[in-house]
């Protein structure tokens, strides 16, 4: 299974979450892979925001390779599920893609952990360093629901 996670910039909330899911699914045993996107394309090429990376690895995840890169249309013909870290960014996905949104395969992030709540993950970007813990513990459980989803 391929699972895309996606935010606004591709530095702060999707690439925690990547990071999170990949590290669950290899201790699940699962073969999926996951990449993250952003809607915006101002931090593209970037690695994620310092207190992504410093969050992370006091979690023992390791995510400083990775780099931003901009949502596309054709993600949906390459990706099984896309998660959405928030309903602005949602919107954002159906500018870019158009007719090719596919709605089949996008959800909250969180509607894995509260179905039907719609809850977005904040955006810790103006924030401090305690917003990014926040933030991975929201990732974190939703990211267990949905490896139990398909164990
Ligand atoms: P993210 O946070 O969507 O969680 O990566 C943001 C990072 C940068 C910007 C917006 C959100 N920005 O506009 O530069």
């Amino acid at each position: 299974m391929k699972i895309l996670m996606v935010c606004l910039g591709n530095i702060c909330r999707s690439p925690l979450a990547e990071g999170i899911l990949q590290a669950k699914a290899a201790a699940a045993g699962l073969d999926w892979e996951i990449d993250s996107a952003g809607t915006n394309g101002y931090h593209v090429g970037e690695a994620p925001h310092r207190l992504s990376q410093k969050v992370a690895l006091h979690n023992g995840i390791d995510i400083s390779l990775q780099r931003a890169r901009r949502f596309r249309a054709a993600d949906f013909e390459e990706f099984d599920l896309i998660y959405a870290m928030a309903e602005d960014v949602v919107e954002e996905m159906k500018s870019i893609s158009r007719q090719q949104f596919d709605g089949s395969k996008v959800d909250l992030l969180m509607n894995e952990l509260h179905p039907g709540q719609n809850l977005d993950v904040p955006d810790p970007w103006y924030g401090t360093e305690p917003g990014y813990h926040e933030v991975y513990a929201m990732l974190a459980a939703a990211c267990d629901k949905l490896i139990e989803k398909h164990q």
